[in-house]
């Protein structure tokens, strides 16, 4: 298929290209890179022995949408350009409906135009603001406590809408995408600074940062402080792939992407620690605005309706966080190392 991926040179975007273009597909870039790094397009080339097509863009450019799905025949679209900082959303909620939930109603009607039948968007499970209880279902009550989390649900409600036969729609939840691809070509390499915790922590152990910020140690929590679901990038983009083969059968999918485990921050330090061999200093800080205590996805309805699973342990995600890290300790800025294939 050809499929065109908006926001595909950013963090999972470039990972979903990789993964995309070695089952044989085509990908078709979008992206307006105000978050993600020219490079990125090199090291695809580089893991996969393909030029990808790339279009420069802003996702609420519906006539260049248009132009691309049709000149490139699309068949399908994985909608991840969007904004993804809690706290930037609390301080303009104004810029998060205008990108995520404008971007999408563009890149919506271009897909009426376009007759592309298919597509596969980047939800989060910031949708369900504080869990009633865990792990969180998919038929939880959706609450989100923070303007990210509201302009996704507003997104999920116009596609929920619009699903039908003629056009399919497959809704995933990511819990905390971490993780880099096997390679250490390819990793997050944030920009805006959106503050992700996983990034933050490999930062300070690569000597970028001084110590890391620990927001809040009075969590009703078994350490005090915040319990995530940490997901491998590559098993999310396997899950990816496989929500987008399943809307061959099903009209409307709506699944959680996690692995039904939950991390503390502490205990997230704690194994990067370990795997990296070095002390990541941290300081207590006042809990973060917009913040809950925890959350962990239940994996049950991902596992019924695409048959996937999350298979990399918190191990392999420091581990490939690691090598990506420390290959490039500047991020895409830093020059490919001769210990890199390609
Ligand atoms: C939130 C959303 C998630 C979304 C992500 C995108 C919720 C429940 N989840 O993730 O769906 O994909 O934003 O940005 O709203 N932390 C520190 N120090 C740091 C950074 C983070 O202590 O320097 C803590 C945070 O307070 C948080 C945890 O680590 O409790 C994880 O933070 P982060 O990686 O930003 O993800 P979420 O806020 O869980």
């Amino acid at each position: 298929m050809n499929i065109m991926v908006t926001g595909g040179a950013g963090y999972i975007g470039s990972h979903t290209c990789v993964e995309l273009m070695k089952a044989g597909h085509s990908a078709v870039i979008f992206d307006d890179f105000s978050r993600s790094h020219p490079n990125v397009v090199d090291r695809i080339r580089r893991l996969t022995g393909v030029v990808p097509i790339v279009i420069a863009g802003d996702i609420r450019d519906r006539k260049l949408l248009e132009e691309t799905l049709s000149t490139h025949r699309c068949d399908a679209v994985i909608h991840l350009a969007g904004l993804k900082s809690v706290p930037e959303s609390i301080e303009n909620p104004y810029l998060y409906q205008d990108i995520n939930v404008g971007g999408t109603r563009a890149l919506l009607q271009a897909i009426e135009t376009a007759r592309v039948h298919r597509v596969v968007f980047a939800s989060t499970a910031a949708v369900y603001g504080t869990p009633a209880s865990l792990p969180v279902r998919e038929d939880h009550a959706l609450q989100p406590s923070n303007p990210y989390g509201g302009s996704k649900l507003a997104v999920e409600t116009l596609l929920e809408t619009i699903a039908s036969d003629r056009f399919r729609v497959a809704i995933l939840r990511f819990f905390n995408p971490v993780g880099a691809h096997e390679s250490g070509l390819i990793g997050e390499d944030p920009r805006g600074n959106p503050g992700n915790l996983m990034p933050q922590i490999s930062q300070v152990a690569i000597g970028r940062r001084p110590w890391l910020d620990i927001f809040g140690d009075d969590y009703p929590t078994s350490d005090g402080t915040t319990v995530r679901d940490y997901l491998h990038v590559m098993d999310l983009v396997a899950a990816q792939i496989r929500a987008m083969e399943a809307l061959e059968r099903e009209r409307l999918i709506k699944v959680n992407l996690g692995t039904g485990h939950g991390y503390s921050v502490l205990q997230l330090v704690d194994a990067f620690s370990r795997t990296c061999g070095r002390n990541i200093p941290c300081r207590f800080a006042p809990r973060r605005a917009g913040d809950i205590a925890e959350s962990y996805a239940s994996g049950d309805l991902a596992q019924k309706m695409l048959g996937w699973r999350a298979e990399r342990s918190l191990d392999d995600m420091c581990r490939d966080v690691w090598r990506w890290q420390s290959l490039n300790p500047q991020g895409f800025e830093s020059a490919p190392s001769s210990r890199q294939p390609g």
